[in-house]
């Protein structure tokens, strides 16, 4: 395979993108109000905005498509999802949802009861904001390289602080905390992978405690890869068999398959322990549809049968976490500050330290994912100050958080190194004049704040 270092795919079939020219650009920049949510999709020419629900499937899948059973309950398509899932994971039992945030509202109302924690290295949104509505406490413990965007080399920059989390236990009592879940990779620090150690360590600690622990399984195969190339001990194992082991230790698991599922739309709630499973039925039942299809066609149990088998392929990681890696580098390369390593989903720009002049009330990475759009018609994300801005309940005062990156999410076989090279030459231009930028000015913001940047509105400063 010494030559073979291409895309392990070809192309049968293509999506025709729109190039549009500046001034265009400018105008639906205004008319967005500056928030590229509010963008329409046909007017962006690569579309980074996320990771998820955007893979291109493969023939095996469409094909697979065309087998779907829509009976509406005991579908033949259930049966092949549920022992695709098993093969894959390891776990007994699956009940498919709409997709991850269906899950995450099964497991945040079966795990966590008011006033008590959920620890996790660093809660995905969805669970957190189903958590909280329950009157639970998410708890991020990962370690502190992984909040510091500028930090040294680390491999595992996803993992959980075993001494915090311990600090933690013995602070409020393991009694008041109800859950420990690991996310992988962990989304919101940059795609970064957790250790099969680190995985193994916090299950046994959750487990002394008798405290249940769970994996938010998004990009399960991923951090697999990660596991496979950078962990001493698992270079001559397979995808499948990292990821088998990595289940092993957790008595339930949640995943968005529009991620690692390869899939456009769907979600999974996987557990050993029957007694769980006949909760997540019930609520199946209450939100999402009858057992066997959870609120999905017949057709998308088909797909994800196929696709969770796909992405175990190591070929397909490879090309994968490689292409991210390319853009990384070629970021790099041009002196732009992004976190390193580089994830395995998308890179992330570090906003402070790109438009230093820019303060966070200003929203630099904001700013950034604008003036992407405005240059290349590039669609990129904000995850800083206006996502993860708070205000203190008791003060009133803004509280800004560690890291403010802009996103760039690459969707999985969508896109090629031609495209990468485009997002770097971009971002470059706009990085030998980024002297000339300034802030932005929230002026609209929803009414529940952890969701303002999806409908926020701007202005230019
Ligand atoms: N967990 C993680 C780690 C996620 O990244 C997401 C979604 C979810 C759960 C929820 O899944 O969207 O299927 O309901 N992340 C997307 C993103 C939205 O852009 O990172 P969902």
């Amino acid at each position: 395979m010494r030559f073979m270092t291409a895309e392990p795919f070809r192309i049968k079939m293509i999506e025709k993108v729109k190039k549009t020219n500046i001034e265009e650009r400018r105008q639906w920049l205004r008319e967005a109000q500056y928030n590229v949510f509010r963008l329409k999709a046909e007017n962006v020419y690569i579309d980074c905005l996320t990771d998820s629900g955007t893979s291109a499937m493969s023939n095996e899948q469409w094909a697979a498509l065309m087998l779907g059973d829509e009976s509406y309950a005991g579908c033949k398509s259930f049966y092949k999802l549920e022992e695709s899932v098993q093969d894959v994971f390891g776990m007994p039992f699956v009940q498919p949802t709409h997709q991850g945030r269906g899950a995450d509202f099964m497991m945040a109302n079966i795990y966590c009861e008011p006033g008590k924690y959920a620890l996790g290295n660093m809660h995905f949104d969805t669970f957190r904001g189903n958590a909280e509505i329950i009157g639970a406490h998410p708890v991020d413990l990962v370690i502190d390289v992984g909040m510091d965007a500028s930090s040294e080399y680390h491999p595992f920059k996803g993992n959980i602080d075993l001494d915090k989390m311990q600090r933690f236990i013995d602070e409020k009592g393991a009694e008041n905390i109800n859950v420990v879940i690991i996310t992988i990779t962990c989304n919101n620090n940059g795609g970064q992978p957790v250790s099969m150690q680190n995985i193994r360590e916090v299950s046994q600690l959750a487990d002394k405690y008798h405290i249940p622990f769970v994996i938010d399984s998004a990009r399960m195969a991923e951090n697999a890869y990660f596991i496979k190339i950078r962990e001493k001990g698992y270079q001559d194992k397979s995808i499948k068999e990292i990821i088998r082991e990595m289940f092993s230790y957790c008595e339930t698991t949640v995943m968005s398959s529009k991620k690692d599922g390869l899939v456009n739309i769907g979600g999974l709630f996987i557990t050993r322990k029957e007694s769980i499973y006949h909760k997540a039925n019930d609520f199946a039942i209450a939100h999402e549809g009858f057992i066997t299809y959870g609120g999905l066609a017949g057709r998308d149990l088909e797909a994800l049968a196929v696709g969770l088998q796909e992405v175990t392929d190591f070929q397909y990681l490879s090309y994968r976490v490689k292409q991210v890696e390319y853009l990384g580098q070629r970021l790099k390369e041009k002196g732009i500050p992004i976190i390193e390593p580089v994830g395995g989903h998308g890179v992330y720009v570090d906003g402070l330290r790109f438009f230093p002049q820019i303060p966070q009330y200003q929203f630099p990475s904001q700013r950034l994912v604008v003036a992407l759009y405005e240059e290349a018609g590039v669609r990129a994300v904000e995850l800083g100050a206006c996502a993860f801005g708070r205000k203190d309940p008791a003060t009133g005062q803004d509280i800004w958080p560690k890291l403010d990156v802009m996103r760039i999410a690459i969707s999985r076989r969508v896109y090629t190194d031609n495209h990468m090279d485009v997002i770097a030459n971009a971002l470059d231009y706009i990085y030998n004049q980024r002297h000339t930028y300034s802030g932005m000015r929230l002026v609209y913001q929803g009414p529940i704040i952890s969701l303002r940047h999806f409908t926020a509105g701007f202005e230019l400063l």
